[in-house]
Order: C-alpha cells, then structure tokens, then sequence
C-alpha cells in the first residue's frame, strides 16, 4: 500500500484563497483585520518565521505590522507595549513571538495579551474554553492539524489518536482537540517506556518530537493517518519531519511531509484566527 499524502501547502494555498475573498468583503464593510507581531532580539530562526507571517497576511490582504524590540528590552517595557496594543481598537491580533530572552517570563507575556487578541491561542482563558469545547482562538499548529485531518475525510470519532509530545504549542492541544471531536487519546513523551507499544495501536498519529526518523515503519499500524510536526534542518541546510517518510508512507494510509504538510497550515490557521478576532468572534 502506498498511503495519500496530505498536502498541506495545496490545502493553506485554497483556504488562503477563501479567506482573501472573506477579507475583501469585510473591508468594503470598512473593516480591515489587523496582526500586530512583536519580535525581541534576532534570533535568525525567529526573524524568518515573522516574515513568513508577514508575508502570508499581505496574500490574504490581512494589515500587519511588526514591532521589532532590542534582546534588551525589559518584561515591563514589553508588558506596556503589550497593554498600549490591548488598547488600540485598530489591531485585531497580537502575537509576541517566541522563545523570548531568558530575562523575560514567557507566562507573564502570554497573560497579558487580551484573550480577545490572543491569536496565537496561548493565553489560558482561550486554553480553558477549548477544554470545555467553548468556540475560541485554538493554537494555530493543532487547529491547522485537525483541518487537515477533516480536509481528507480522515474519520476521528471512535478512532485511537497517539500523540507523541506534550508541549504546551503542540501535544497537548492537539490531544485536547482529538478528545473534543471523539477519538480515544494517548499521549507519549520523553519518559513514555515501550514507545512502539502505543504507536503500533494508533490510527491517527501525531508526532512532534524533534528529531530525524524517530518513527520508522515498525512503529505503525497499517492503514494509520500519520501527521508529522516536526522540522528538522539537515547538514545540508534541507528540511525533515520526525517520520521515516518513504518507509512509512508503505503502511499508512495518509501521511504528511515536510515540508509542504503542517508548516503551510500552521500560518494559515493564524490568519483565520486573525479574521475572527477583527469580527470580534472571540470575546
Ligand atoms: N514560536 C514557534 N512557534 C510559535 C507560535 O506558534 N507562536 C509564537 N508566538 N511563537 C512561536
């Protein structure tokens, strides 16, 4: 068997085109969605994924402003910054990206971006109304996950979703979103004993572990979806997931590559999450 690839460029190139045409209309309305990003410092990994989020915007007609701070900068300026953006009526969005300098506390941050503008889906009211499966901002990587999975029909309900990592962006959303729409949850981390054990009895499974080839085709079961988060850079400067693609994509069913499978959602679901906080969706 040779599984589908779930192609996330194609699916972020169509829901891009969609929310153009939702954008247009809300601006003859005289509205126009408006993602301010702040970042602090230069870290080149960082630098690149605000322009990506830049670029992106400007496709999709979203305004988009970023507010470049010095690796000095201290909590409270930041603090201010933020409360002077959860002041403007002008801007919909905040994202503060991250890993912020160690001299600064990133839970204190993400608290003070009014839930209202928290498009990121961090702040722990938004976590809060997605475990009780209220309508809110959800993080973006997870909700561009489960819009892939119902994109290609993927069946949830009654299914055994295994997810391997519980990061506070990744694993432990997603697991949360998966229960919300029925399927039966295991998670997996660094301490789980006997990792293939779990895997081998997934039919939908998740990895995000953050490093090369760390699921082969030993750890799946056949027909399984596999949805790989991670992006890792090689010597030779090229990108690769966490999954054995060629190997295991013999015995899925679907499979998610990288790059072109998550990365391209992750931005997308950030733009609707845009959309909805200028519509004044998520209070
Ligand atoms: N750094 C890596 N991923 C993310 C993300 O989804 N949001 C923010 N704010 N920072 C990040």
């Amino acid at each position: 068997m040779s599984a589908d690839i779930i192609k996330g460029k194609e699916l972020a190139h169509k829901l891009k085109e969609e929310m153009s045409k939702e954008v247009l209309f809300l601006k003859e309305q005289g509205l126009v969605p408006h993602l301010t990003v702040i970042l602090i410092g230069d870290n080149p990994a960082s630098k690149s994924y605000v322009n990506g989020k830049k670029k992106a915007s400007g496709e999709t007609g979203i305004s988009s402003d970023v507010i470049e701070m010095g690796v000095s900068t201290s909590e409270k300026e930041l603090l201010m910054k933020i409360q002077e953006l959860n002041n403007d009526p002008s801007v919909h969005g905040i994202l503060v990206q991250l890993p912020l300098p160690e001299h600064i506390d990133e839970q204190h941050v993400i608290e003070a971006i009014s839930p209202a503008k928290d498009v990121d889906g961090f702040h722990p009211i938004n976590i809060g109304r997605m475990i009780t499966g209220e309508d809110t901002f959800l993080p973006c990587t997870p909700y561009g996950i489960l819009t892939m999975l119902k994109s290609y029909d993927i069946t949830i309900e009654g299914k055994h979703a295994v997810v391997i990592g519980r990061s506070n962006i990744v694993g432990k959303p997603i697991g949360q979103l998966l229960l919300n729409e029925n399927a039966t949850v295991t998670y997996c981390h660094s301490k789980t004993t006997n990792l293939i054990d779990f895997t081998s009895k997934a039919d939908i499974l998740i990895v995000a572990v953050g490093r090369p080839n760390a699921i082969r085709e030993e750890h799946i079961k056949d027909g399984a979806a596999v949805i790989d988060v991670g992006i890792n850079r090689l010597e030779d400067g090229s990108l690769t997931g966490d999954v054995d693609f060629d190997a295991v994509s013999e015995k899925a069913s679907y499979i998610s590559p990288v790059p072109r499978g998550v990365g391209p959602m992750t931005i997308t679901m950030l733009l609707q999450n845009t959309i909805k906080a200028a519509k004044g969706l998520s209070k």
